[in-house]
């Protein structure tokens, strides 16, 4: 199979991680060449990158800064681990790329998106994911199940914030139709789960039952 790169976005608490997991070990049941990975960060160095941004002192800083700081971050891994992968063959899952940047630089903190499109020239010649799943919460709801867990800096926003973040994203996948799949995040996680596998049952095959060869019909005792 040749190589895919499929990113996981949505709000701070839409289940992207937790489905990102059941994703993998699907993969890994079935012996497909994947990797698990996520933005900000994907190598030591871009790593370091993430844990500044994720400090309370960057919260002073101007949105422009920070919206290089996390392109400097998605080059780096996009260079050093992402495309190598898709070169080799294999399925790329990321938790977050450069959608959430037009959300949350751009929707949350109100940088225009005429440059955030001109810093992703730069850092990554506009690379686009082969498909992009969409983790459909609202911010009322993502709040709920973020309360309990331990809060970033991001975390701690506001509700009026996270309502921006998704309206942009609601932007994004307007103009990009083609790339996204919505997938209803509000019901349980398996259900979400089972949705996540249609949804990527052109590109990914199916999981076949134990015992069933691939392309053979299950038959019954
Ligand atoms: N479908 C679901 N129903 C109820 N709770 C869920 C569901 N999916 C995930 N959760 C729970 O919600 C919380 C957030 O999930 P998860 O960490 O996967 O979200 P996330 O989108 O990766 O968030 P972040 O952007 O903060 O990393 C976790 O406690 C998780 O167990
Ligand atoms: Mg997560």
């Amino acid at each position: 199979m040749g190589g895919l790169f499929i990113t996981f976005e949505g709000l701070d608490g839409s289940g992207k991680s937790t489905q990102l997991q059941r994703v993998a070990a699907s993969l890994e049941r079935r012996g497909v060449a994947h990797i698990v990975t996520r933005e900000p960060g994907g190598t030591p160095f871009a790593d370091l990158l993430r844990d500044l941004f994720l400090r309370r002192e960057a919260a002073q800083v101007d949105g422009v800064v920070e919206l290089m700081l996390v392109f400097a971050s998605r080059r780096q891994h996009l260079i050093e681990v992402i495309e190598p992968a898709v070169a080799d063959g294999s399925v790329v899952l990321c938790d977050r790329f450069t959608d959430s940047t037009y959300a949350y630089q751009g929707g949350g903190r109100g940088v225009p998106p005429e440059v955030i499109a001109q810093a992703d020239r730069l850092a990554t010649s506009c690379r686009a994911p082969d498909r992009t799943l969409f983790f459909e919460l609202s911010p009322e709801e993502a709040q709920l199940r973020r309360r309990g867990a331990a809060a970033d800096r991001i975390d701690r926003e506001s509700l009026a914030f996270y309502r921006r973040v998704h309206e942009a994203y609601e932007r994004r996948m307007a103009a990009e139709p083609e790339r996204f799949r919505v997938i209803d995040a509000a019901t349980p996680i398996d259900d979400v789960a089972r949705a996540v596998e249609a949804t990527l049952s052109d590109l990914l095959p199916a999981e076949t039952p134990a015992g069933v060869e691939p392309g053979r019909k299950a038959v019954g005792p």
